[in-house]
């Protein structure tokens, strides 16, 4: 791929990359294009993991069997945990660098204040930042057993039961599947208007779709912490 850059300086710099990733990055519409299609490979690994979480309500045997055989295969393993963690970073970072250019091209008077990003874009920021917060807790938490007396790996079930039974930690995973929902709401939609995949007609057209889709995956999460707290997985 050929790509010719203008630097600021005036002066025509002709660049060869072979890189279509490099080349995506330099321009708004590849950056927005990379950030949604990260966050698609996202979505589609929280949709296979509620799903997981799921197997809960069938029983230890089922959960700890159900995690145990996601392990049998441990490079399959490490090759989603690592796409996992790429994906993460290319959203994060193009997410950054859009919002730097976009108040960088702003005019000045209107670099702050209420109007300088629509309530949606905020709002996707804002509950984009404390779901990575979510994240890394979480994986401390249910993976590795930080502040979680009694932890046994392996035993998913027995984790899950003795992690969410206070209020406050069951209160903390219920927030974060709301607001996943939420996210999930704003995000699927631009991220299928960004790709072209949705022209604005068919879009609108989906937003219940879209809306059906969030609500299950929050309630999905969601219904485990409240299932600890009302005593039906014990
Ligand atoms: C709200 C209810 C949730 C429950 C009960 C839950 C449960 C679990 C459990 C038990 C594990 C450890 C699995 C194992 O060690 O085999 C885990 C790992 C993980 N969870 Fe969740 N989770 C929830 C929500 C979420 C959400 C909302 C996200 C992301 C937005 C998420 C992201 C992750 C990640 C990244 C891992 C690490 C996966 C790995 O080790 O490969 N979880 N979760």
């Amino acid at each position: 791929m050929h790509v010719t850059n203008e630097r600021p300086g005036g002066s025509m710099e002709a660049m060869t990359t072979w890189h279509p990733l490099r080349a995506l990055w330099r321009s708004t519409v590849g950056k927005k294009a990379l950030v949604a299609a990260s966050g698609l490979i996202l979505c589609l690994w929280v949709i296979l993991h509620v799903a997981g979480n799921l197997t809960v309500f069938s029983g230890p045997e089922a959960a700890d069997g159900y995690a145990a055989s996601l392990r049998r295969v441990p490079a399959a393993l490490w090759a989603v945990r690592i796409g996992l963690v790429v994906a993460a970073a290319v959203h994060v970072a193009g997410v950054v660098s859009l919002t730097r250019a976009d108040r960088a091209a702003r005019p000045r008077h209107q670099a702050r204040g209420p109007r300088a990003s629509t309530w949606a874009a905020r709002s996707m920021r804002l509950g984009g930042a404390l779901l990575l917060a979510f994240v890394i807790f979480h994986v401390l938490h249910l993976t590795f057993g930080v502040r979680l007396p009694g932890f046994l790996p392996g035993h998913v079930y027995a984790n899950v039961v003795r992690g969410l039974h206070s209020p406050i930690m069951a209160g903390v995973y219920i927030g974060a599947a709301l607001l996943l929902g939420l996210h999930l709401f704003h995000g699927l939609w631009a991220a299928m208007r960004s790709l072209g995949v949705w022209p604005d007609g068919a879009a609108r057209r989906r937003r219940p779709a879209v809306a059906a889709l969030s609500a299950a995956v929050a309630l999905g999460f969601a219904s485990v912490p409240l299932a600890v707290l009302a005593g039906w997985l014990r």
